[in-house]
């Protein structure tokens, strides 16, 4: 019998998960609760017990701060868990999420979908032989007025839950665990910051939230003894790694966006993970640790001093 999956809230992201597990044999998706009567279509139910009822796995793609509770109540009725970004909205939250989760025996997964694109992939690879001593990251955003609810925290959380969570779980993918933050706001949602590891390594990441469309929004600069690693939004990788290698360019433009993005690859390791091959690989922990970063870095700017993780 194919795994039965539901979703809660049936946006653009749920499109983007629905487009993938239809190609995939192995999954029939059920049921959708939207409570935009115009969104679910023919799957609609009445409600998100209804939705839980027809499904062993739930996808949580409703806005950011739903995310939390609609999850918990999910792994409580006992379903396997694909929790879009960011897994809860404040500490508090995303703790009893963490809590929750790890008392269960079912699979939880976070939405970082970067982790499985093919530029970071790379990045990984070409990391380890490049033996990274800092780095800068920039992620903006062009506006909060497409569309309107991105300005609205009561909808995202706050500007650091939405595009830029990506980055604090892709810092901690690349470079392992964070030992402080110390950060900056200018204007409310523009952010700068000096980001220390575990490991020693540190690292610059700046992000703001109106920076106008300005190609890359998305960039990762790292520097190792003799090398250098660049990326450009998913798109291009460029590096140098030896002090007489040739500079490389790799094109990931042509990729199939569903794979390019990581998308793809997420969604059927969380089908893999439900089925038994392999575990989840972005984990409510994951999902925890992003959480406390962005609250470090609020804290940090508020506070105007280092904190420490
Ligand atoms: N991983 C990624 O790169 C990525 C990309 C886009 C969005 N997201 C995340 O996915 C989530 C949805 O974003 P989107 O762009 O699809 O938004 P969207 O506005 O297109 O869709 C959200 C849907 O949720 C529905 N909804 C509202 N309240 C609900 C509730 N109580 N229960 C169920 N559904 C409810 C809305 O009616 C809407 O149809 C956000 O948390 C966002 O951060 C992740």
């Amino acid at each position: 019998m194919a795994l039965r999956i539901g979703f809660a809230g049936y946006g653009y992201i749920a499109s983007v998960h629905t487009t993938n597990l239809k190609r995939d044999a192995r999954v029939e998706i059920t049921s959708f609760f939207d409570p935009d009567p115009s969104r679910a279509g023919s799957l609609a139910t009445a409600d998100f017990d209804e939705m839980l009822a027809k499904s062993d796995a739930v996808y949580i793609t409703a806005p950011n701060t739903l995310h939390a509770e609609l999850a918990m109540r999910a792994v409580a009725a006992g379903k396997h868990v694909f929790c879009e970004k960011p897994m809860a909205t404040t500490l508090e939250a995303a703790q009893k999420v963490f809590e929750t989760a790890r008392a269960a025996k079912t699979v939880f997964q976070v939405g970082f979908n970067r982790r499985f694109a093919n530029v970071y992939q790379r990045v990984r690879e070409l990391a380890q032989a490049a033996a990274p001593h800092a780095a800068h990251i920039k992620m903006n955003r062009g506006e909060l007025l497409k569309p309107v609810w991105t300005a609205d925290e009561k909808v995202t959380g706050g500007f650091l839950y939405e595009t830029p969570i990506h980055m604090f779980d892709m810092m901690r993918h690349q470079f392992g665990e964070v030992a402080s933050i110390d950060a900056r706001m200018g204007r409310p949602n523009d952010f700068s910051m000096l980001v220390e590891f575990q490991s020693g390594m540190h690292a610059t990441f700046v992000t703001s939230a109106d920076a106008s469309w300005f190609f890359p929004y998305e960039r990762l600069e790292i520097f190792g003894e003799y090398a250098t690693i660049e990326t450009q939004e998913m798109d291009f990788v460029r590096y140098r790694v030896g002090l007489d290698a040739p500079t490389r360019t790799e094109d990931y433009r042509d990729v199939a966006p569903e794979i390019k993005l990581g998308f793809a690859e997420g969604d059927r390791r969380f089908v893999d993970a439900v089925l038994g091959s392999g575990a989840a690989p972005v984990t409510a922990l994951d999902g925890l640790r992003s959480v406390e970063l962005a609250c470090a870095c609020y804290q940090s700017a508020v506070e105007k001093r280092r904190v420490r993780l």
